[in-house]
């Protein structure tokens, strides 16, 4: 069973920009050590649900968070979502749940979320999954392209995003409910809160430099049609954390833990032993 708790986060300091607090909708399920789930852009925890609903519910308290602007979180007027400003609110999350390491999972978006929170918070992380990721910051064609999105979601609405992105996520072949499930989140996303990511995503660091610092047990997993973050940018993960792992999971593309979540199950428990 899946129960949602919700967590205010006071005060989100240090990051340069005017403080405002969230109310963070974390949906939770499973029994043991808490781990949380991070969804990509622009989506939320309904990304999470087969894994919810899968084995490491066994091994974990799995912990599936709708960031600030998403999903049963609300948007707080930020014109940027930061990476920092979501990692410092899951740390808060971490907090208010038990206030002990975290096994941290982050798809894409959320990948560069687990950067900034492996960054800011070594103290609350036990392990990382970076799933369908990257670490290196948006170069200057990626900025100008997201600007051009921004403009055609405020322009056009959510269904500018939709055809740009719902091509992309799913690998050639996959069940038409994927996409059904993926264009019902996107067209749940409130426009004012993919435009502060996109700003927040143009703004994110690049890790490459310091991925020799993580020393937290790492897996990264890959698709292996991922047009987005192709596998390439895995191996980059994979080669500079210590003691990385990389798993590339056949047949899948953006999305492997809606598109396989046995296999990416199977795989993360070799982590979370
Ligand atoms: C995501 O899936 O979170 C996005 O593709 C991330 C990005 O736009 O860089």
């Amino acid at each position: 069973m899946i129960t949602t708790r919700f967590v205010d986060v006071v005060v989100a300091a240090g990051h340069g920009q005017v403080e405002r607090p969230a109310h963070l909708a974390v949906h939770i399920a499973g029994r043991g050590p808490l781990a949380l789930l991070v969804h990509g852009f622009p989506l939320d925890h309904r990304m999470w649900l087969d894994v919810l609903h899968g084995p490491l519910a066994e091994r974990r308290t799995l912990c599936a968070v709708d960031l600030r602007g998403h999903g049963d979180s609300p948007y707080q007027g930020d014109a940027a979502h930061t990476m920092a400003r979501f990692a410092d609110d899951l740390a808060a999350v971490v907090r208010a749940l038990g206030d002990e390491p975290v096994d941290l999972a982050g798809l894409s978006m959320g990948g560069y979320v687990a950067f900034a929170f492996a960054a800011r918070h070594p103290d609350l992380l036990r392990s990382l999954v970076l799933t369908n990721t990257r670490a290196s910051a948006d170069n200057d064609v990626q900025r100008q392209g997201r600007e051009v999105s921004i403009a055609q979601v405020v322009a056009r609405g959510r269904a500018a995003v939709v055809e740009a992105m719902l091509p992309k996520l799913l690998a050639p072949g996959a069940d038409a409910l994927l996409h059904a499930r993926l264009r019902t989140m996107i067209e749940g996303t409130p426009t004012e809160t993919i435009v502060a990511d996109q700003r927040g995503l143009q703004q994110r660091a690049d890790w490459c430099d310091a991925l020799h610092g993580i020393t937290a047990p790492t897996l990264v997993i890959a698709g292996e049609h991922d047009q987005l973050t192709p596998v390439a940018d895995a191996e980059v993960m994979a080669t500079g954390i210590p003691g990385a792992r990389l798993e590339v999971i056949a047949g899948t593309a953006h999305m492997t833990p809606m598109e396989r979540p046995d296999v990416w199950a199977d795989a993360v428990a070799t982590l979370w032993q």
